[in-house]
């Protein structure tokens, strides 16, 4: 069986990158294509775009291919940083036997000795690699002679030059040009219905949100997001809170909650106050979860947005208004049917304060007829907000 490996950012996905495998395919036939987005665990600002569009994006162009392939989430959604010799082995454990042949451009191969393990990844793949006109042939031609030691096998594929590379892309997405002409039509319509890229950081965030939503939250709990959005954007208007604020942490508020659990551990764990989660319930983790991937998947760095997103399992005391309206509408979200929430969406439209002391009342008597383990913080909220209401002194 051969099969081909093609990594990338795919951020976004070009005609450049299509034309590679296009070449690749001339060169040779492969059983399968497994494509592998990289991911961007521990670090800050590697993509402009989460992992999962990056993938829908890579699944839309390369299935015109018309060939066997697979867009793989093994580096994509994996905890730890990823080296290719660790994909080439987990590859080799899902296909035994199989002959890998691995898509590198020469400035890789000119680099290959920074590689970790690079001679143990060489001895396991054939590297196909894509060479453009105006690089310099001698030097390339060195490092292949080194690399066939290991690799005897492996090829230079001289690639069509497509001018233009995702970051010059991007720039001509931010910059509202004519960018449709270098990628599949329907990356293109993606790109432009979700304002991926775009120079506004509302108009971009906000849309990014909006299309992953449905990609990471089963139906149910997709519809939940975009119902807490709605109340979350009207509470907003009428209490004087940034509306679109608002709008982006409901939409991401639960993005984590049906993530693999341990992935949504990590995230919980990676998240800036790693002091205050130990100890904590795990349910009520996927608020810190979902903050760090926003932080980390789409670069949001306002810290009351983050706040927001954090603080709707179980409030906090001091809450300011935007976590209050997210809590809020979390709990009134138009799904939601319970014997409570008639009275609990008047407070909502009334006084924020007034409703939020209920509706930690109503949360802890619920998890009290559950047995379910309350956390500290909701306690120490209810306390704050019942002073808060009833005079006395908040710090104390
Ligand atoms: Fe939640
Ligand atoms: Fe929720």
């Amino acid at each position: 069986m051969d099969i081909l490996l093609f990594g990338g950012s795919f951020d976004p996905v070009h005609n450049g990158h299509y034309s590679i495998l296009e070449t690749a395919l001339e060169y040779k036939e492969f059983d399968k294509i497994i494509i592998m987005p990289v991911g961007t665990p521990g670090h800050k600002a590697g993509c402009k775009v989460p992992f999962a569009i990056r993938k829908l994006m890579a699944e839309t162009a390369f299935s015109k291919l018309g060939v066997d392939m697979e867009v793989s989430s093994f580096e994509g959604e994996s905890t730890e940083r990823s080296y290719s010799y660790i994909t080439v082995d987990y590859l080799k454990s899902l296909y035994p036997g199989a002959s890998i042949y691995f898509v590198i451009g020469a400035d890789s191969a000119v680099n290959m000795k920074t590689w970790k393990k690079w001679e143990y990844l060489a001895q396991n793949v054939t590297f196909l690699v894509f060479a453009r006109d105006y690089d310099d042939r001698s030097l390339i031609n060195r490092a292949v002679e080194e690399i066939k030691v290991y690799s005897p096998k492996t090829t230079v594929l001289k690639s069509r030059v497509v001018p233009v590379s995702s970051t010059q892309l991007r720039d001509m997405i931010a910059a509202e040009e004519d960018f449709s002409r270098w990628v599949d039509g329907d990356v293109a319509k993606i790109i432009k219905a979700n304002h991926l890229y775009a120079a506004d950081y509302y108009e971009r965030n906000l849309g990014t949100a909006r299309l992953l939503v449905p990609l990471m939250l089963r139906e149910k709990r997709a519809q939940h997001a975009f119902n807490v959005e709605k109340l979350a954007a009207r509470l907003a208007e009428k209490y004087g809170v940034d509306v679109k604020k608002a709008r982006l942490a409901a939409l991401l508020h639960d993005i984590m909650k049906q993530a693999d659990e341990s992935i949504m551990l990590h995230r919980a764990m990676q998240s800036d106050i790693i002091k205050r989660i130990k100890g904590k319930p795990v349910p009520v983790l996927h608020g810190f979860a979902a903050a760090d991937y926003a932080c980390r998947e789409m670069q949001i760095d306002d810290s009351e947005t983050l706040m927001a997103i954090k603080s709707h399992t179980c409030g906090r005391p001091g809450m300011s208004d935007l976590e209050k309206v997210i809590y809020l509408a979390d709990m009134l979200s138009e799904e939601r049917s319970y014997p409570e929430k008639e009275n609990l969406l008047k407070l909502a439209w009334t006084d924020l304060d007034i409703a939020m002391e209920q509706a930690l009342t109503d949360s802890i008597n619920w998890l009290k007829e559950k047995n379910g383990v309350i956390d500290s913080d909701s306690y120490a909220a209810l306390e704050y907000f019942t002073r808060l209401n009833h005079g006395g002194n908040t710090n104390g």
